[in-house]
């Protein structure tokens, strides 16, 4: 049922080529200049339309939400709120019925993420759900939604499904820039290529493997982890510090790099490693500048670059190189190296992977 692998979240980690695919196929034909989201057919005057976006999630699903704050801004201009679903639902917010609520769950089961949507219907929302498991109770309780397809995710530590919900939510942005025309056509087909383009470029950055287990072995022990991003990486820094705690029982610590420097630069010394997400995009000059703070107090560097990068080698204890792509759509590669450094350090620490401790698959309690 591992497929040969020693565990769920290894197979998981590997199967993300084929499981991103997955969730495109049949929606996105870029040849064809074709995008179709089955769910969104009798919601899109509604999406459209919407005065803003409100996303609502627990844990990882909450990350991808933040990917998509990104993502529905700089491509369909309208503003978003991404939220907790824990602390929307007791917050008494200001919803209408002009407001397009996405959901996203993994499981489908989140009691915060369920009572968040129930809040939302009360108060005549639209409610868009992106959930994995098909028929689960917030499928059902959404006016609307996508599955990201990505097949049973039985690792606790969420990998595929992070990025299959990333897959829909570029699909949603991108549909969503096309219809309210703040994306024009050339960059329109130009994008959905570039998002055709993922699973292959995954597959590649996955045979990195090797190296990120000698880096595992180096920074096993060490005590606490700083994760570092801008822009649209600044998320994914998020997620690399969340997967190496819940399975390494290691304290990690995500940070949007510039804010390094209102607090947690107080903890940089040589036992300290600092993953860096340093990829060629309009923040990379601003985040090469981060890592020289880092080095300059002899922080330990493990940056994750574009292929072929110069400058980061010269100041990082190793370099990660990873395909290049629209700096929209970096997050679902330059994640894959973080799942994997955080899964072979686990291993390494002798932690149970795919069921740590303390950790339920759903958390059907709030
Ligand atoms: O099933 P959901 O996507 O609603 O779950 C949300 C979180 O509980 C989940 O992402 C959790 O943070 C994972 N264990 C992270 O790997």
């Amino acid at each position: 049922e591992k497929g040969g692998y020693e565990h769920f979240m290894l197979k998981e980690i590997n199967e993300q080529p084929r499981s991103i695919a997955d969730c495109m196929r049949g929606r996105l034909d870029s040849r064809a200049g074709r995008l179709i989201l089955g769910g969104l057919r009798d919601y899109m005057n509604k999406f459209q339309n919407a005065d803003r976006i409100i996303i609502t999630a627990c844990g990882t699903s909450w990350h991808a939400g933040l990917v998509a704050e990104y993502l529905f801004e700089e491509f369909a201009r309208v503003p978003v709120e991404v939220e907790y679903a824990s602390e929307f639902r007791y917050r008494n917010p200001v919803i209408n019925s002009r407001d397009f609520v996405i959901a996203i769950s993994q499981s489908g089961e989140t009691a915060d993420t369920l009572a968040a949507i129930e809040l939302a219907k009360q108060k005549g929302a639209t409610i868009f759900g992106v959930c994995n498991v098909v028929g689960s109770s917030i499928a059902r309780s959404t006016h609307a939604g996508s599955y990201t397809h990505a097949g049973p995710e039985i690792g606790v530590a969420s990998t595929k499904a992070f990025t299959a919900q990333i897959s829909v939510l570029s699909m949603m942005a991108l549909m969503l820039g096309y219809q309210r025309g703040t994306l024009p056509e050339s960059k329109y087909m130009e994008l959905l290529s570039e998002l055709e383009a993922i699973p292959a470029k995954v597959e590649k950055a996955l045979k990195l493997n090797e190296q990120i287990e000698r880096i595992a072995a180096q920074y096993k022990d060490a005590r606490n982890f700083l994760y570092l991003g801008r822009g649209y990486n600044f998320p994914v820094a998020l997620e690399g510090a969340l997967k190496l705690k819940e399975i390494s029982y290691i304290h990690a610590e995500g940070y949007p790099a510039a804010e390094m420097k209102h607090g947690p630069i107080a903890l940089i010394d040589e036992e300290m490693p600092v993953v860096f997400i340093a990829t060629q995009d309009s923040s990379y000059e601003k985040v090469v500048s981060n890592i020289q703070e880092v080095k300059a107090r002899k922080g330990k560097i493990i940056a994750v670059v574009t292929e072929g990068d110069q400058s980061v080698k010269k100041m990082a204890d190793h370099v990660i190189e990873i395909p290049r792509a629209h700096e929209a759509f970096v997050p679902l590669i330059s994640v894959v190296p973080l799942q994997q450094l955080s899964y072979h350090i686990a291993v390494m620490r002798g932690c149970n992977v795919d069921q740590p401790r303390n950790l339920a698959k759903s958390v059907t309690v709030e």
